[in-house]
């Protein structure tokens, strides 16, 4: 499979994460798919809750899978919502968590008809606090 292959894989399999976002209250879907180092797509949707600060986002909710089946080092995330008229971001929130294991995520803002743009999460995320501070001071 080509590199451009996987990022159309990615960009597939987060449009049907969107699908599966559990989102009574906002009526928000997103969806993400995670691109881990040995090349394995793992997906995550926004799970919401009746108290609403416990609602997990669509990256988050695939970071943690991933970890969960043990992967540590990405390559790149594909994030798609339902906003047909620009491409949309991941949430602060996001960025700090896809930090804690890599700075140098590819990042695919993807648009409901499958178009993307590619970003980097240096470029989301600037002068970020990383795990690696902790050990220098
Ligand atoms: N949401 C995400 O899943 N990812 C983001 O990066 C931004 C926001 C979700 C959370 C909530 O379920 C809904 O979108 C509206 O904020």
């Amino acid at each position: 499979m080509t590199d451009q292959d996987k990022i159309k894989e990615m960009v597939s399999q987060c449009l049907q994460a969107r699908d599966m976002a559990y989102c009574p209250y906002s009526r928000f879907p997103v969806g993400a798919a995670v691109l881990t180092a040995d090349g394995t797509i793992i997906t995550g949707c926004n799970v919401e809750n009746a108290s609403y600060g416990l609602t997990v986002c669509a990256e988050r909710t695939a970071v943690q899978r991933a970890v969960a089946e043990g992967h540590r080092h990405f390559r790149a995330i594909a994030v798609t919502c339902d906003i047909k008229d620009r491409f949309v971001g991941p949430c602060g929130a996001c960025r700090q968590v896809l930090m804690e294991f890599a700075s140098d995520w590819t990042v695919y803002l993807t648009k409901p008809d499958g178009s993307y743009k590619e970003t980097s999460l240096s470029e989301l995320l600037p002068l970020a606090f990383t795990p690696g501070h902790l050990t220098q001071h």
